[in-house]
């Protein structure tokens, strides 16, 4: 039974055959499901996914490239969205996004230091979306201690994993660990505790090898499975295990 950590089942990639899909996702091996918020609007749609279906939770948050609409009235909508549904196990996914700069970096900043006082006030674990904004990323993480979570879709170096993990974060990993290229994730996915590991497809984005370039899915979450395996010298079975006990630690379910 596996866990996928990170999946946006709310996408329009699966207006046309979510419920198709979902229903069939159990017997498939997907025993756990997180999907987070990426707006205001994504995470209403995350929280009605988690009332419909038993193995899916929610969070709610505004990811970076929503981080505009982040203010004290969307803050209250998340905190009645956490009162009213006991499923909404994190605030998430936000952080920080420094590749396109749709948003000005100040204003990504902010919402995320807003999102991150309000996981604090609520005693709740974070998903964090961080890309190519390492340093600001961190300082705002160690300005919040009593704040973990994960970082998704990890593309960080060895040391700065090593340091979250000793803050008590947990890494996650997408079907970039099937990339013949990924030397990064492949090294940190080598180097970490075996209990901070968590594994996720980040669908409908990310697809795992063989599927590259094709719409990604839960279905698809054993190949990253497969591919941990095979670079820690571990059973497949044992790779399910691990990562689904680290996952329901993380949010705690
Ligand atoms: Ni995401």
């Amino acid at each position: 039974m596996l866990f996928d950590t990170h999946a946006h089942m709310d996408d329009r990639a699966f207006d046309d055959d979510r419920g198709e899909l979902l229903s069939h996702l159990p017997e498939a091996g997907i025993g756990l499901l997180m999907n987070p918020g990426c707006s205001l609007d994504s995470s209403r749609a995350a929280c009605a996914l988690a009332r419909k279906y038993d193995y899916i939770y929610a969070a709610v948050g505004s990811h970076p490239d929503a981080a505009a609409e982040v203010n004290p009235q969307v803050l209250e909508e998340y905190r009645a969205l956490v009162r009213e549904n006991p499923k909404v196990k994190a605030i998430g996914e936000i952080g920080l996004d420094y590749h396109y700069e749709d948003v000005p970096r100040e204003i990504q900043k902010e919402a995320f230091r807003a999102q991150m006082a309000l996981a604090a006030e609520l005693d709740l674990p974070v998903i964090v979306h961080e890309r190519e904004a390492h340093c600001d990323g961190m300082a705002i993480v160690r300005e919040f201690p009593t704040v973990t979570g994960v970082f998704h879709c990890y593309s960080g170096s060895p040391d700065m994993a090593k340091e979250l993990v000793s803050l008590g974060w947990y890494i996650g990993f997408t079907g970039v660990l099937t990339f013949k290229n990924a030397r990064k994730a492949l090294e940190v996915a080598a180097s970490l505790p075996l209990d901070r590991i968590v594994l996720e497809t980040d669908c409908p984005y990310m697809s795992p090898e063989p599927f590259r370039g094709k719409r990604n899915d839960p279905g698809k979450l054993y190949r990253m499975a497969q591919a941990l395996a095979a670079l820690r010298g571990l059973s497949e079975e044992d790779v399910q295990r691990l990562t689904l006990e680290n996952g329901r630690r993380l949010y705690r379910i």
